[in-house]
């Protein structure tokens, strides 16, 4: 009899919400900075990490704005996205759906351009050289204004062939997904998936703002809407997934203690809850060491751990046969 870690380790996963800048290992950020000849503001890896504490998202934030500055090459960009797919293919994740934030390098006179190719020429060969199969989400930061989102926006069109959806990110509260209401249907127009990271930090009326307002195809973290019993009943009726990051909740406070984390009521709910590690240079773990640490505490069974994989699959955007195959692989194992 395998263990339920074994279990977790071996199952086709996918990662849902992922943001690139946030794979950027301390070892990594030093070589880069070096080859690039940007001083950063720690002087070792070691100091570094010692950084890592957060008491709320905004603590978080200003390490990885500071950590992604390092980035200036496609090169740069190439790199990093191959680190974390090799990392994760070690770890049969078999399709990733990952962020970028365009507006965190323009900011810095990196092109779109420099950050897209280093990013999509990575996503392909991996999809080549493993067969794993990826998304490309260009999300907004939502401290910066609509105007701002609409000229990434326009920069992103000699692109769209690359791009599959628009998601909305950085410090949740006091910018509502309704601030970015038009950029969302000028995506939308163009083809384009939207999902939006709300209720991590900010109140249950900004998932419904999600949901209502912008017609969101996902929800990003969705924690906050436990908190009310017809955002729930909404969220079902949509077949809305949300993409929960059990070590991130820990790491930037919105849980307390991993054995308090709300999946297993999510999953008792009939919510679609995914496992995914959001920014996992940061918050200790990459895909199984979420699933490990919330095996360790929160005493989830065999069949929530099939059903959180189960709504991995179901909840990516993969072609039908695609969810199949891996539906398949997954009922074998679990057989
Ligand atoms: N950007 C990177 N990680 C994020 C998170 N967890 N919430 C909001 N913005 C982010
Ligand atoms: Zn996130």
């Amino acid at each position: 009899m395998e263990t339920l870690i074994e279990l977790s380790q071996k199952m086709p996963k996918t990662e849902l919400h992922l943001h690139i800048e946030g794979t950027f290992e301390p070892e990594q950020m030093f070589a880069i900075a070096q080859r690039n000849k940007v001083s950063l503001k720690y002087n070792t890896v070691e100091e570094l990490k010692a950084a890592y504490q957060f008491t709320n998202l905004q603590d978080f934030l200003d390490l990885y704005y500071q950590g992604m500055s390092v980035l200036l090459h496609e090169v740069d960009f190439y790199d990093l996205t191959m680190a974390y797919l090799k990392k994760v293919h070690s770890e049969n994740v078999v399709h990733v759906e990952i962020f970028f934030d365009p507006q965190g390098h323009l900011s810095r006179g990196v092109s779109f351009e420099t950050q897209i190719k280093g990013i999509y020429n990575a996503l392909k060969d991996a999809e080549t050289q493993w067969g794993m199969t990826s998304k490309l989400i260009m999300s907004f930061l939502r401290h910066l204004s609509e105007e701002s989102a609409f000229e990434t926006l326009e920069l992103a069109k000699p692109y769209l062939n690359w791009i599959d959806a628009v998601g909305l990110d950085s410090s949740e509260v006091g910018h509502p997904p309704e601030k970015f209401l038009n950029v969302f249907e000028a995506s939308k127009k163009l083809g384009l998936k939207v999902t939006a990271h709300a209720g991590e930090e900010g109140p249950p009326d900004y998932v419904w703002q999600a949901i209502e307002q912008i017609g969101v195809d996902r929800i990003d973290h969705g924690n906050r809407a436990l908190e009310d019993d017809k955002l729930i009943n909404e969220i079902k009726q949509r077949n809305l997934t949300l993409t929960v990051c059990p070590l991130s909740n820990l790491k930037l406070c919105v849980v307390d203690d991993m054995k308090d984390h709300p999946i297993k009521r999510m999953l008792a709910l009939n919510l679609h809850a995914t496992v995914n590690s959001d920014d996992p240079a940061y918050f200790g773990g990459y895909m199984n060491d979420n699933y490990q640490s919330l095996i360790k505490n929160t005493k989830i069974t065999k069949e929530e751990l099939f059903q959180l994989a189960k709504n991995g699959i179901l909840g990516s955007w993969m072609a039908d046969q695609q969810k199949e195959h891996h539906l398949k692989e997954l009922n074998t194992l679990f057989a």
